[in-house]
């Protein structure tokens, strides 16, 4: 994996792709950034658009339902995916084929070929693709790895999540709504907080007999990870009381001892006899006093990096695609009721 660097001295120009609710969150991540300027914004909706860059006053901001119009237009050095899923594949695909770089939100795709198809165009153009799983950067998750980091071999991790959300409309049209949509979360966090990548899976995913979703909203999973690490993941978004964190419950299993993580405060630690375990704690944050959205403004730092060092941010396309596996695979034991395995 090779990708260009921009050695220009001068800000970054960035477009934002989707003006609904993360891409209004992105949109002032690039004015924030000392190294990044925002020099269009497109939305189907091109009213859409104009009315969010209108918010943060910029009345000239060129906007447009047009990608290929703002990218030939105003040639930027790198696009912020903020599409529906459904929309990821053509418009990144579009961008790289331009030679514009490209930061996604989650998920990179909807299918593992369109994500491979996705990491080819890159690859082609050789040009950073990469997807921000902002809740890496997240001071409880980053605290929990580096807990876990002194378990040594890792056995076990669990992960439960259980939240009595009734979301967007969209997902009342998902089948399966919490794998489709939610458990990338969770199963990125997983690889995160290992360092192990996912070998297999075995899925099942179920309506419980009070969800008020018409799809399958309850899931148990078991994950086979490099190293012999079998990971568990059980959800629901139809939990009757008792939830967690939006990041679940944690806890990981390794020869030294056990760490466990509420999905938000600081993790906790217990040796195993004869050794000793130190919990970590969060890192205050690196922003203090700015109202902003958990992990967009870490994520753009990486990526602004990775486009001007050559340094791979966390959510590199390569990587990535390994989570979105996990997704599919999972969704295919669903289908089939046998073990698959993660083939990315
Ligand atoms: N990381 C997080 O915590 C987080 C939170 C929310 C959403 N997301 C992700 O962000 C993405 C967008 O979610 P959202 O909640 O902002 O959705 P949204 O529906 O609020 O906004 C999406 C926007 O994209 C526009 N759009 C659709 N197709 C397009 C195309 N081909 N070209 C240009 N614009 C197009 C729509 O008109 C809409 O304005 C999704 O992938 C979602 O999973 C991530």
């Amino acid at each position: 994996m090779t990708f260009a660097t921009i050695d220009a001295d001068r800000p970054l120009r960035g477009v934002v792709a989707g003006a609904g609710f993360i891409g209004g969150h992105w949109a002032p991540e690039l004015l924030a950034h000392p190294g990044t300027e925002l020099v269009g914004w497109v939305d189907v909706a091109e009213e859409r658009a104009r009315a969010a860059a209108r918010e943060l006053g910029l009345d000239d901001l060129p906007v447009s339902s047009s990608l290929t119009a703002v990218l030939d237009g105003e040639e930027p050095d790198f696009l912020v995916n903020c599409t529906v899923p459904q929309a990821h594949h053509e418009v990144t695909v579009t961008a790289l084929r331009r030679g514009v770089s490209v930061l996604s939100e989650k998920p990179m795709a909807v299918t593992l070929e369109q994500a491979r198809s996705m990491v080819r165009a890159a690859d082609d153009a050789r040009r950073l693709f990469a997807v921000n799983q902002n809740r890496r950067f997240m001071p409880g998750l980053v605290a929990f790895r580096r807990t876990v980091a002194e378990l040594g071999p890792l056995g076990l991790m669990t992960s439960e999540f259980f939240m009595p959300y009734r979301g967007p409309a969209f997902l009342d049209t998902l089948e399966h709504p919490l794998v489709q949509d939610m458990a990338i979360h969770l199963f990125d966090a997983a690889r995160a907080v290992s360092g192990a990548d996912p070998v297999s899976v075995y899925c099942e995913s179920f309506q419980a007999p009070w969800t008020w979703y018409p799809g399958a909203c309850s899931a148990a999973a078991i994950f086979e990870m490099t190293g012999g690490l079998r990971y568990t993941f059980t959800g629901s978004w139809s939990a009757p009381g008792r939830p967690t964190s939006w990041t679940g419950n944690w806890r990981a299993a390794g020869a030294r001892g056990t760490a466990c993580w509420d999905g938000d405060g600081d993790p906790t630690a217990d040796a195993a006899k004869g050794h000793v375990v130190r919990p970590h704690k969060q890192e205050p944050d690196p922003y203090p006093g700015r109202n902003r959205y958990t992990g967009l403004a870490e994520g753009l730092e990486e990526f602004v990096t990775g486009l001007r060092t050559g340094r791979p941010p966390q959510g590199e396309c390569h990587d990535n695609i390994r989570s979105v596996a996990m997704v599919t695979a999972a969704l295919e034991s669903v289908r089939t009721g046998a073990r698959v395995p993660i083939v990315v």
